[in-house]
């Protein structure tokens, strides 16, 4: 029997990975215009970054890891997300003494193992944005104003910017106290999860997607309405400046998210296009603890991760079949005989060597076989090379489209490909 992709992860094939590519040279253009530059850090970590830095009550550290031994015993990871890793490389690497503020992005996988279903993975990729460095509320809104143009160009303008604040050391810890507190009398109606995270985590409840937990969410108190004034005034500021960069937002109280870095702002974009489970395009926050946290000097921070697999899936909305054409060669050469192949590998050699797309047929078919593939693969140009071409010294280049003959010397053939290249 065949052997199969494992559950949960995907192929990206030529035709589709067209649009990948679109995606990374327009991340490339819009991110660069914000001043970040790339990061690459390995998939492989210390699972204890990931306990240590995502927090191990977590669903995500508890559940979703995909952890395994090293030889001499020690538990590695598949990376499950991008912002730990990149401190840990801002630390390892005094990042912080190049520059005050680091403006970092990334581009690859990521590894959780979750039930898979439509735009969730176990293997998925993010884009990733960090700024490391920076306290202020207007990198947070500058940000999200860079992501936003960064959907725009790629044609994509229908979603909503959720925001909220989950406080700070200060606050927190009394707000989370009074939650535990009033969940108290109605325990016995949360599922069983969050009877749990009542014990563990009780903020984890907000992420519930239990309907019945969601209904009870009412009758909590709110942790937006128990913010010191540093983190109330900070989300004032926060606002103030979306509202300056003129970015329409919904505030959303119950925006905890699932990791434990996060403090103060906390936002999500989210799109119908995804259903109504999975509908985060991305999702982000202020983390300044982290560094701290990992060993590192007091570094504010502030990111968001986008899917890229629900981006695309965004972009291929209403798409019934994703028809992005492969590139199609300039010129197709087509020979005879044994003698009139080396002559055409040593012109597409040539031509190649000068920038041109040259495809040449080794399977030996019929010469009618090969002008069929060369239409298949939508060639510009076309020429056959046989005896009688290699004694005059004269090729037919053939213009596919409309069967146009331009006579031509081997030598010329660039400089008239490329006019021929041009007149089309
Ligand atoms: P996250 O919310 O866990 O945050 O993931 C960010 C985004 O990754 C989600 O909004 C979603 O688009 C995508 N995503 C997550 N899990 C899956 C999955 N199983 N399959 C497909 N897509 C998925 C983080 O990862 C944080 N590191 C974000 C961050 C960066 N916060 C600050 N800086």
């Amino acid at each position: 029997m065949a052997i199969r992709s494992i559950q949960g992860t995907h192929d990206i094939l030529p035709g589709t990975v067209e649009l990948w590519q679109r995606i990374e040279d327009t991340i490339r253009s819009v991110f660069g215009r914000y001043g970040f530059a790339e990061i690459r850090t390995p998939v492989l970590e210390w699972t204890e970054l990931f306990a240590r830095g995502v927090g191990s009550a977590t669903e995500l550290v508890q559940k979703e890891m995909y952890s395994l031994p090293d030889s001499k015993g020690r538990s590695i990871t598949l990376r499950p997300e991008g912002t730990a890793p990149v401190i840990r490389a801002y630390i390892e690497h005094h990042l912080d003494r190049a520059a005050s503020v680091s403006r970092l992005y990334y581009i690859g996988p990521m590894f959780r193992h979750e039930r898979p279903q439509k735009g969730r993975y176990r293997q998925f990729h993010q884009l990733g944005i960090e700024v490391i460095g920076s306290e202020s509320p207007a990198v947070e809104a500058e940000v999200i104003e860079a992501v936003i143009r960064f959907l725009n160009e790629l044609g994509l303008d229908r979603f909503d910017v959720v925001v909220n604040s989950v406080g700070d050391a200060n606050c927190r810890p009394a707000y989370v106290a009074k939650l535990a507190g009033a969940m108290e009398p109605l325990l016995g109606e949360f599922c069983g999860q969050c009877q749990i995270r009542h014990k563990t985590n009780p903020l984890r409840i907000f992420d519930c997607k239990v309907p019945s937990c969601r209904e009870l969410l009412p009758k909590l108190p709110r942790l937006i309405d128990h913010l010191c004034d540093d983190c109330r005034q900070h989300h004032q500021e926060f606002l103030k400046w979306l509202e300056t960069l003129e970015i329409d937002y919904k505030e959303d109280p119950n925006l905890v998210r699932g990791l434990d870095y996060y403090v103060r702002t906390t936002f999500e974009l989210i799109s119908d296009g995804l259903g109504p489970t999975q509908n985060a395009i991305l999702g982000g926050g202020r983390y300044d603890g982290l560094s701290e946290l990992l060993g590192g000097p007091r570094a504010p921070a502030f990111g968001f991760a986008l899917g890229l697999e629900r981006l695309v899936l965004l972009l291929n909305e209403g798409k019934e079949n994703l028809d992005f054409a492969l590139p199609a060669p300039d010129l197709f050469l087509a020979y005879l005989d044994e003698d009139s192949l080396k002559e055409c590998v040593l012109m597409a050699t040539r031509l190649r060597g000068l920038g041109f797309h040259v495809y040449v047929d080794y399977e030996g078919r019929s010469l009618r076989a090969q002008l069929r593939l060369a239409n298949r693969l939508n060639c510009l140009f076309s020429c056959v090379i046989g005896e009688e071409e290699l004694a005059s010294g004269r090729l037919k280049l053939k213009r596919m489209s409309d069967g146009l003959q331009i006579e031509t010397q081997p030598t010329a053939m660039d400089t008239i490909l490329s006019q021929q290249k041009a007149e089309l």
